[in-house]
């Protein structure tokens, strides 16, 4: 049984950035598991489905293929034998991915991927419902939070370093609604576990929140 930590939150509180250092600084497997959902949304796109045309999406979730590797340490996603890593960060796959997220299929068809990889490895996986639903027998949990201005703004200075145009105002009405898709949804919605450790980065800095958190770990 491997060592499992599970990191859960709403959308850019900074899970993957603190759970890669996490990772790294503990030798432990890093489990993106958005980029899976990501990595479905992509599939969607690709066939032109519309996240509201339910039949059709779960007809595509039968003939998608998806696979977890790891090169040089790094996660990457294989959506019937291609490797679709690059084109998982987009806005549109990250609205698709959390429009269809709330599906059962398309939940069903990830979570025996996911367990599986934290049966045998030490892993820190981040997601939504990694501590009430993929692993809740998890060693560690934490529930990563900040408020949604400073969620907006750390998403926008990253767009902005990018080269990408983009505007403050929007970037917060589209967290409002992806918190409010992933908190309202009837399957595994996005809540903290009765056992998760909240932690609150809104005035943290990186190396502050990954240093609570680690000092959560063996
Ligand atoms: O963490 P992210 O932004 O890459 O995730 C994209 C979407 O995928 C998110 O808005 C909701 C969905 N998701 C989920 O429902 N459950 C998870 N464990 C991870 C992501």
């Amino acid at each position: 049984m491997g060592y499992n930590v599970a990191i859960d939150g709403p959308a850019g509180a900074g899970k993957s950035t603190i759970a890669k250092l996490l990772a790294k600084e503990k030798g432990y497997i890093y489990v993106d598991t958005g980029a899976m959902y990501r990595g479905l949304a992509v599939h969607f796109l690709d066939q032109g489905i519309r996240a509201d045309d339910v039949p059709a999406v779960i007809r595509a979730v039968e003939d998608a293929r998806v696979e977890i590797k790891y090169e040089d340490g790094t996660q990457q996603v294989y959506l019937n034998g291609n490797n679709i890593t690059s084109r998982l960060r987009s806005e549109e796959a990250g609205r698709m991915a959390s429009a269809t997220a709330r599906i059962p299929e398309v939940r069903k068809k990830l979570l025996m991927l996911q367990k599986n990889l934290a049966k045998e490895q030490d892993v820190v996986m981040d997601g939504r419902d990694i501590g009430t639903c993929v692993l809740p027998d998890a060693d560690v949990k934490v529930f990563l939070t900040a408020s949604v201005e400073k969620r907006a703004k750390r998403r926008y200075d990253e767009l902005k370093e990018k080269g990408e145009s983009c505007d403050l105002e929007t970037i917060k009405e589209d967290i409002r609604k992806r918190d409010e898709q992933d908190m309202t949804r009837e399957t595994a919605p996005l809540k903290q576990a009765e056992d998760a450790h909240l932690v609150d980065s809104s005035d943290m800095t990186i190396e502050e929140v990954v240093r609570a958190i680690a000092a959560l770990c063996k």
